[in-house]
């Protein structure tokens, strides 16, 4: 299959090579995209040079698929000008998630719903991604009632410029172009994207919109606490987790130690628990410190960790794009 990757020069651009060529996925021909500032640079992928070109030319070259990380204007605007060749477009960008005209994918959880017709596919944000393979399967036997989610996430979610400040200020130098208001390393910052009107930041409202929209449920209530940590390894969420009856916290592990995607890290006496460390460059999303809330009727907390540029962006993108292949639906 032909395959664009516009935005191949990012961070998450360049995760999706890794993650096509790990998972063996039968690229015929690569078409690299980035900005103007890159066409004619070369990537690497599968041990040759490939040469970026401009999204014209990767237009004309008609790729059966383009999975996008360039951010939601490039989105925004080139998305269409794919769709419009017949090129079936994966996004990872904000840009599609809450239109109701296109589907918002988790594969574990609905790819199902994916047909011919979707010609510009929604990849959900990182932090909602991680959080929704691990309350689906309790969803669907328990009934997820409500959500409290406080985050703590990787510097790879703000891009490359991000990860050079982080490691700049480490190493002393505090004159690199700053991408936080704020210093980040030894520091935390309760600030992901924009601020809204209602005090929430833009992130914080992604995961409340998003999880109703994948779970295919608009009764669940979420409320959200998004937090940058100088960390690289990955995205961490403390989850209290409300249903609508009682369950068996033995029984919540069981479903998750045979939920799809999901790895159950738990056995906190020997210290195990999931850690960015630990879930750095895998695919699955980790689960741990999974306890009942003594101080709620029907409440758990859960501990999860997943590397935000894969099952976060790449890996969830390219799952996206095998089972399109899978059902001859691109
Ligand atoms: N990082 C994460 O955890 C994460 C997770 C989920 C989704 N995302 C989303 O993925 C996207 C990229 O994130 P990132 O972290 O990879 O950022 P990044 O490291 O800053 O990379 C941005 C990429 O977009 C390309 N680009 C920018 N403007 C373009 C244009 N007009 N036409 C074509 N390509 C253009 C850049 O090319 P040049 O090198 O030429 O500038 C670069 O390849 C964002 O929409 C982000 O929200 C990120």
């Amino acid at each position: 299959m032909k395959i664009a990757v516009v935005g191949s020069t990012g961070l998450v651009g360049g995760e999706i090579l890794k993650v096509l060529e790990e998972r063996n996925f039968p690229v015929t021909e690569l078409i690299p995209v980035a900005s103007e500032r890159s066409v004619g640079k070369q990537i690497t992928f599968k041990g040759k040079q490939v040469t970026v070109v401009g999204f014209e030319d990767a237009i004309k070259a008609k790729p059966a698929i383009a999975i996008f990380s360039a951010g939601g204007g490039t989105s925004l605007k080139l998305a269409p000008l794919f769709a419009e060749a017949g090129i079936t477009v994966i996004d990872n960008s904000s840009a599609w998630r809450m239109d109701p005209t296109k589907k918002l994918v988790v594969p574990e959880i609905n790819a199902n719903t994916l047909t011919k017709e979707d010609k510009i596919i929604a990849n959900p944000n990182c932090s909602t991604i991680q959080m929704v393979v691990v309350l689906n399967p309790l969803h669907k036997k328990y009934g997820v009632k409500r959500v409290v989610v406080s985050t703590y996430q990787s510097v790879t979610g703000t891009g490359k410029a991000a990860v050079d400040q982080l490691f700049a200020e480490r190493s002393g130098d505090h004159s690199t172009e700053k991408v936080y208001p704020h210093p980040i390393d030894l520091n935390v910052l309760p600030h992901i994207d924009v601020f809204l009107d209602n005090g929430y930041t833009k992130e914080e409202m992604k995961m409340v919109n998003e999880t109703k929209k994948i779970m295919g449920d608009d009764s669940i209530l979420v409320t959200a606490t998004t937090v940058r940590i100088p960390t690289i390894g990955g995205h961490s969420e403390a989850v209290n987790v409300e249903f609508g009856q009682d369950f068996d916290v033995a029984e919540v592990k069981e479903i998750l130690e045979g939920a799809e995607g999901v790895v159950v890290q738990d056995d906190p006496k020997n210290f195990v628990y999931p850690m960015p460390l630990t879930a750095h460059g895998r695919d699955e999303v980790f689960v741990g410190r999974i306890r009942r809330d003594e101080s709620r009727p029907n409440a758990l907390n859960l501990w999860i960790v997943a590397d935000n540029l894969r099952k976060g962006a790449a890996t969830n993108a390219v799952q996206i794009a095998e089972y399109l292949l899978a059902n001859n639906l691109a």
